[in-house]
């Protein structure tokens, strides 16, 4: 009998010792989660917008699934897929420790943005009109929108080139609702878009030296920045760079551009 002690000993050991390694992924979850998915869901797990869910207190199994399924592709989503797909199984299992262990909250409850990604250093392009191209145009009928996407000299140059775009660059798109017709339905002009109506806002991005910087790596777009502007052209407050960074970041093999093609094309024709 006693011969078996310090074999049970041992196994104690064992144990205890796991339980020390995990207590250690839990922390290294805490910091992945403070640089990285704070900016939308809190570092707490409470997150900073109604569209973006809590995961305080979730059941990390759950989480642990959920963040497989987001990374392999079962689970669709334009924002996550890209952030889960750049997450080992280790990443998955601390930081679903971590957000596990946090206390749930009041549906109400806000995180605050993280400033370093809410900070846009994309100023607005005064007397763009006169120097920049349109180089494509997209309807949008679910929400009766029109946008015209134009680009600065620098960005139709690369593209012309055939080069990836260098810092200097910007794409500006105006958002217009569309004009409605007696039935509510938009109205076709003869080039088969809709006839822009009133100006809602511009969304842009461009990239210069230093801009990438503060932005963890997990959603940085080399050194692009994003902004949304107002039509009294300052920047509009409360935008997530978060979201535009995460659904723009599979596209680093074409500058971060989804209309790319539509740029290179254009600047082709043109000139
Ligand atoms: C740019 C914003 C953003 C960032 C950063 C972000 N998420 Fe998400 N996350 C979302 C959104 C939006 C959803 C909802 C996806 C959907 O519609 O299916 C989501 C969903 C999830 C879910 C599923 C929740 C559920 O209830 O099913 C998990 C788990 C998750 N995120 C974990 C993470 C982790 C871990 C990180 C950091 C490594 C992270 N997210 C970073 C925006 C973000
Ligand atoms: C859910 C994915 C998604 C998010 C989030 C997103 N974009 Fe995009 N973005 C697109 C797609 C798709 C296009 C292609 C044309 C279109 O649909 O307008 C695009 C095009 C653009 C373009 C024109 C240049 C290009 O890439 O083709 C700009 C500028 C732009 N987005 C800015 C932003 C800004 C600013 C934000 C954040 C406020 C943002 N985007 C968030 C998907 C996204």
């Amino acid at each position: 009998m006693s011969k078996r002690l310090p074999h049970l000993f041992a196994l104690t050991l064992t144990l205890s010792a796991a339980s020390i390694a995990l207590a250690a992924d839990q922390e290294a979850g805490r910091r992945k989660a403070e640089a990285v998915c704070a900016a939308c869901h809190g570092a707490n797990g409470i997150s900073v917008s109604d569209t973006i869910p809590n995961l305080a207190g979730q059941k990390p199994r759950y989480l642990e699934t959920q963040l497989a399924a987001l990374k392999d592709g079962r689970r669709k989503s334009e924002i996550m897929n890209p952030i889960a797909g750049q997450l080992s199984a280790a990443d998955i299992a601390d930081v679903a420790a971590h957000f596990a262990g946090q206390p749930g909250a009041v549906s109400t409850a806000k995180s605050a943005m993280l400033p370093n990604l809410v900070k846009s250093s994309v100023s607005f392009p005064e007397g763009y009109q006169g120097t920049y191209t349109k180089y494509h145009t997209i309807n949008f009928p679910a929400t009766k929108q029109v946008r015209h996407y134009l680009a600065n000299p620098t960005a139709v140059q690369a593209a012309k080139a055939g080069q990836p775009m260098p810092n200097g660059a910007m794409l500006f798109v105006e958002v217009y609702s569309a004009r409605l017709d007696a039935d509510q339905k938009p109205v076709l002009g003869a080039d088969g878009f809709f006839v822009a109506d009133k100006l809602l806002f511009y969304t842009s991005m461009a990239r210069d030296a230093g801009w990438g910087k503060d932005i963890p790596e997990i959603l940085r777009n080399d050194e692009w920045n994003y902004a949304v502007f107002t039509t009294g052209k300052q920047q509009r407050a409360g935008v997530n760079q978060a979201e535009c960074l995460a659904c723009h970041k599979p596209l680093d093999k074409v500058s971060y551009l989804f209309t790319l093609k539509q740029l290179t094309d254009a600047a082709k024709s043109r000139y």
